[in-house]
């Protein structure tokens, strides 16, 4: 455990601009992160001695394994959204509940969503960006509208995105980072939340902080954290949760899955889809 290293956000700033971001929070992950990765059966967690078991001077591994009963296979522990009632597919783009990460490409790779609209909220953007599915519009209509009456402005910064703006994202990334930089910070074509329609960036107006780490700290950042869930809405790569996600904080990027799982994520304090679906960590391609 090492909370009290973790480096602040400025501090990560400082470091990410540096290079040094990865070395910085890779020497401190969090408990959390840990306990998620071993509950979900992460190549990272390792078996112990006692485990494995060591062979004993008085009796050969084949002697022991005779003795042994007939082990019972061992069930995989239900994961937390299985109390919800209404299920809904984690692998079909077209589903709430679709999980797309660096283990989990969108299947088909070039899925265009059927239903894209513009949703009735302030744009940042233009053309397909400013597009969203028609369930994720609606939601996010009510999303802004409740911000606006708390005085925060949202805007709509980037929406979705295809296979082939996506390639050009990733790829601009690339060029003016280098690959495993821009594997950090972008999904490769494919491997984007942007591409399901479910998944959006917000600005807020001003422009100073976008799509930088001190927009975590600005009024529409802190509201999108404390009430996102109750519009249907999670922060999809929270603070430190990077070995889980692959991806370090981004504060604007907001995921759709749907009042119920949103809100049930918020009550358990789960901040990762993939511990609340009982998924794998997908900290880097495979
Ligand atoms: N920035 C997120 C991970 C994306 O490119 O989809
Ligand atoms: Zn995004």
């Amino acid at each position: 455990m090492c909370h009290n290293n973790a480096p602040d956000r400025r501090t990560f700033t400082v470091l990410l601009a540096a290079g040094l971001g990865i070395a910085a929070l890779t020497a401190c992950t969090p408990e959390e992160a840990n306990s998620t990765a071993a509950a979900t059966g992460s190549p990272t967690a390792s078996a112990s001695p006692s485990a494995t078991g060591s062979p004993t001077a008085s009796a050969s591994p084949s002697a022991a394994a005779a003795k042994q009963p007939l082990a019972s296979p061992r069930k995989a522990p239900l994961p937390p959204s299985s109390s919800l009632p209404k299920q809904h597919s984690l692998t079909d783009p077209r589903s709430p509940w679709v999980v797309v990460n660096k283990h989990r490409p969108l299947t088909p790779l070039q899925f265009v969503p059927p239903d894209l609209v513009q949703p009735a909220v302030q744009l940042a953007t233009s053309g397909e960006s400013a597009l969203l599915n028609s369930t994720t519009a609606a939601a996010a209509g009510k999303l802004f509208a409740a911000a606006a009456a708390d005085g925060v402005t949202l805007t709509l910064a980037s929406g979705y995105r295809s296979f082939q703006s996506q390639t050009a994202t990733y790829n601009g990334y690339v060029a003016t980072r280098g690959r495993a930089s821009a594997d950090t910070a972008s999904a490769r074509p494919g491997f984007s939340e942007h591409q399901t329609g479910w998944a959006f960036d917000i600005g807020d107006g001003g422009g100073a902080c976008s799509f930088q780490p001190c927009f975590a700290e600005q009024p529409a950042a802190v509201w999108v954290k404390a009430n996102a869930f109750k519009y249907g809405f999670v922060v999809r790569y929270p603070w430190m949760l990077h070995e889980t996600t692959g991806y370090y904080y981004e504060p604007w990027h907001l995921r759709y899955l749907g009042p119920e799982a949103a809100g049930d994520m918020a009550k358990r304090g789960i901040a990762s889809v993939e511990e609340y679906f009982g998924l794998e960590a997908a900290p880097a391609y495979r």
